[in-house]
């Protein structure tokens, strides 16, 4: 049995990644309710919002987790919250899960965290995490800036730890799906691809520029500071690329991006998969296309091994 559809009650090993103000109950149901796992954000910071997308999913009574970013909580009050809450799946990040591992399991959760690197990896696990979120330099929004790709790391995490391994950056279909399982994954996890499909939230502008953007139309910024974010090109990131720095209210005009279409408001958060994505789908056409894909790969490669040539 594939380890995260048992932990998560998914039908399929694909979820949708947390994503500020985004990764609510009209993007996470959609992804639930094709077979995926919709995850609900928490690092608006706008706790009562949370709680209540928290609440809307659970009546809806679909499998689904929720993200709970350690540094970017103000309190325990959305620990508490989710613990309390009947939550059966939640993923960590942002920080060390050390402290919030123990409430979670006392409260029946199961708990991932994601990592960017071997060193944080191992933590995790001795600090007892029932498996890891592999995010590599690709991926949109918040990234380490010591950059190493999903290639890389997740062959080196899975050379050193058994627990089960969720792949998330530079993956949007069935063919990285099958790479990286390949490379050690179970499932995978993808925020460019659902924030850029029918049912996502944001302004069709977002959308666009998703579509149209090419594999070198991103930059990551702010590497000596923190945070350190992968963006798309534009006007506005390209003067914060040259300087090196990103002013500390960068982020404030992130929600006129997102949901105004204004794309030179504020860094827009996408990952290197905008050269792969050439459409907006609906969260069922990505999943079903992914699935399918994954197979017909696989199946072709289980072939050759079987017959023991390269084709
Ligand atoms: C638009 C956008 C917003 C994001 N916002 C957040 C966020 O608020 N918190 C977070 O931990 N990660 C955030 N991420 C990162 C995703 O959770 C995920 O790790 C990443 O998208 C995976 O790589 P991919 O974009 O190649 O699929 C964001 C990513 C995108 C594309």
């Amino acid at each position: 049995m594939n380890r995260v559809l048992a932990h998560t009650g998914a039908k399929y090993p694909i979820l949708q990644a947390p994503m500020g103000w985004i990764a609510r109950r009209q993007l996470a149901s959609a992804v639930s309710r094709a077979g995926g796992l919709g995850i609900i954000e928490t690092s608006s910071g706008e706790t009562e919002a949370c709680q209540a997308e928290i609440e809307a999913m659970r009546a809806l009574e679909l499998p689904f987790g929720v993200n709970l970013p350690i540094r970017f909580l103000r309190d325990d009050a959305l620990l508490r919250f989710v613990c309390a809450s009947g939550v059966k799946f939640v993923t960590t990040s942002a920080g060390s899960p050390a402290k919030f591992i123990r409430p979670l399991k006392d409260a029946g959760i199961i708990v991932y965290h994601a990592v960017p690197t071997v060193e944080s990896a191992l933590k995790c696990v001795d600090a007892g995490i029932d498996g890891l979120v592999v995010e590599g330099a690709e991926g949109g929004g918040f990234k380490n800036p010591e950059e190493v790709s999903t290639l890389v790391l997740l062959q080196a995490i899975r050379a050193k730890v058994s627990v089960p391994l969720i792949a998330a950056g530079g993956i949007c279909d069935g063919r990285g799906m099958a790479a990286a399982f390949a490379l050690g994954a179970e499932a995978i996890q993808m925020g460019t691809r659902f924030v850029s499909s029918r049912e996502s939230p944001v302004h069709e502008n977002y959308k666009s520029a998703i579509v149209d953007a090419k594999e070198t139309g991103t930059w990551v910024l702010n590497k000596r500071s923190t945070p350190c974010i992968r963006a798309l090109k534009s006007e506005r990131t390209r003067v914060i690329h040259e300087a090196g720095l990103m002013p500390a209210d960068a982020l404030r005009g992130i929600r006129d991006v997102y949901f105004a279409g204004d794309m030179e408001a504020a860094p827009a958060l996408a990952g290197q998969t905008v050269g792969l994505i050439h459409e907006v789908k609906s969260a069922r056409e990505i999943i079903e296309q992914t699935v399918a894909e994954f197979f017909e790969i696989s199946g072709r490669l289980g072939a050759l091994a079987s017959e023991r040539t390269f084709g």
